[in-house]
């Protein structure tokens, strides 16, 4: 192919005044069978370069940067690719805002307390100290919150009855604003009529008193005469 690039090659006015078809096999013509190849190789063209050109430099900085930057969002958002970022946090937030709406003192009275205490706060006689009317309730209210987040237990006088029980700590299953509700409720029912506490002040004495026993009546009475 180099040689047919050759212009000089090509002007040569003897190979011009050659017939490459000619069928003469005289040692002249024999020995000219590369020039005669070389023509009509000429005559072709250059394999086609369009749409084989090289890429440009720019193609391959743009496509490192892209590759670069789409690595970076998956490693940063793609959560290592569980459905735990989905089943995790939607429904906390919906159970969120379901607590946020529906915490009703007589609902999780009826679920935790009622049981023991009776719906009237009545109690079992012997077993269950009434609610309605015992001062454990209305005096502070303090006193009641302490008791259902941490539980009490030993001897205990209620309405002048005598109690030797225990009962057991209800802060892991009810949060603050459910612990302030159904204290609120139980100050409030069967003709108790006390001020309600604030779920934040459920909070400083969950704080306060932390991993703490089950209190006994003995220990409320002292901690209510200091305040
Ligand atoms: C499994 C039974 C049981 C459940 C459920 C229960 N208690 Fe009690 N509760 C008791 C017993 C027993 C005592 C007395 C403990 C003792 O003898 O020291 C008591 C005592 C109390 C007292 C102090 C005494 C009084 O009668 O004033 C309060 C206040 C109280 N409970 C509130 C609650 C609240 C509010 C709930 C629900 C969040 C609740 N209890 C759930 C059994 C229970």
């Amino acid at each position: 192919m180099k040689k047919n690039n050759n212009p000089d090659n090509q002007k040569d006015p003897k190979k011009e005044n050659l017939d490459p078809f000619r069928d003469d096999p005289t040692e002249e013509n024999e020995a000219d069978v590369y020039n005669i190849h070389d023509q009509i190789v000429s005559r072709e063209k250059g394999e086609p370069d369009e749409g084989f050109e090289p890429t440009p430099w720019w193609v391959w900085t743009i496509s490192v940067l892209v590759l670069f930057v789409m690595g970076f969002y998956l490693g940063k958002f793609s959560g290592t690719f569980g459905t735990v970022a989905h089943e995790v946090e939607m429904p906390l937030r919906v159970a969120e805002e379901r607590i946020e709406r529906e915490v009703r003192g007589d609902q999780l009275y009826a679920g935790f307390c009622q049981p023991c205490h009776g719906s009237d706060g009545m109690g079992t006689p012997g077993r269950y100290p009434p609610l309605v009317g015992s001062r454990w309730v209305t005096e502070d209210a303090e006193t009641p919150a302490l008791i259902v987040l941490f539980g009490l237990e030993g001897p205990i006088e209620v309405l002048g009855q005598t109690y030797n029980e225990q009962m057991d700590p209800f802060g892991h299953r009810l949060n603050d604003r459910e612990a302030a509700a159904v204290v609120n409720y139980i100050r409030t029912s069967w003709g108790n009529d006390a001020p309600e506490i604030e779920a934040e002040r459920v909070a400083e004495l969950r704080e306060t008193y932390e991993r703490r026993e089950r209190w006994t009546a003995r220990e409320l009475q002292a901690r209510r005469d200091n305040e």
